[in-house]
């Protein structure tokens, strides 16, 4: 089957994808078409709308190269052209709190003292949340969705990958100087013309086993 392009439909699309086990490591975005992939990333929702995310962008051939040992054997990450690390921050204070509704207010050009119950709201929330960090890798995985989506909608392929070493990649992208921990990966790039998995038949429940209408 044909790449996607940007008018195709969505399921079309969505079919079209899967998780790729081997890219050709010959072919790399473009920067336009990387660079709206990562529009979209920007884009995620988020609970709150608080984003406690970082999104690390690997192409770097040597760091690159170290990863396929700390990735369960597999060799997407070193083999794609992109690689995506979505973080969650190591820290979501008041202090981050503050900073979002800071730039709420000058992006809709409102006054933070208008925001008070918002603010309040989030502090409250994030005072006594059963489990932080959970919640926060919780965004990171819509993140990971809405990537994976558009991926599909521009004929980019991806391999959404949690079989990784989170505390190697960590040490080797030096992410706790940055800030942030990897939750979840997803290489970009485009299929090895002999990966055997683009054939496979998409497994998928039927709407009627998965879907309840009421
Ligand atoms: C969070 C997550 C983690 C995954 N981790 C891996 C992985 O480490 N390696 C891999 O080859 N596929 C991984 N997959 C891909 C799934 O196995 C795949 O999406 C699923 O079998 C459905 O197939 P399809 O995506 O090709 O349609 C992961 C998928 C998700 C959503």
């Amino acid at each position: 089957m044909a790449a996607q392009t940007e008018n195709a439909d969505i399921v079309d699309c969505l079919n079209w994808r899967y998780a790729v086990k081997k890219f050709d490591s010959t072919k790399k975005l473009d920067d336009a078409v990387y660079k709206k992939l990562e529009d979209a990333l920007r884009l995620s929702a988020s609970s709150f709308g608080l984003q406690p995310w970082k999104f690390v962008v690997v192409t770097d051939p040597e760091i690159k190269a170290q990863l396929p040992a700390f990735s369960w054997g597999q060799t997407q990450p070193q083999e794609c052209s992109h690689l995506v690390v979505i973080c969650r921050i190591a820290e979501l204070d008041e202090q981050y709190v503050d900073r979002y509704v800071s730039k709420i207010a000058s992006s809709r050009n409102v006054s933070v003292e208008s925001l008070a119950s918002y603010t309040g709201m989030m502090k409250g929330f994030l005072k006594n949340p059963a489990d932080k960090k959970h919640w926060m890798e919780k965004q990171c995985y819509i993140a990971l969705g809405t990537l994976l989506t558009a991926a599909a909608a521009l004929g980019v392929d991806a391999c959404p990958m949690e079989g990784f070493d989170a505390d190697a990649y960590d040490r080797i992208l030096g992410l706790t100087d940055k800030g942030c921990r990897s939750v979840v990966v997803c290489p970009l790039g485009y299929r090895a013309a002999d990966d055997k998995y683009a054939q496979l038949t998409k497994v998928r429940f039927d709407a009627e086993e998965v879907v309840i209408r009421l």
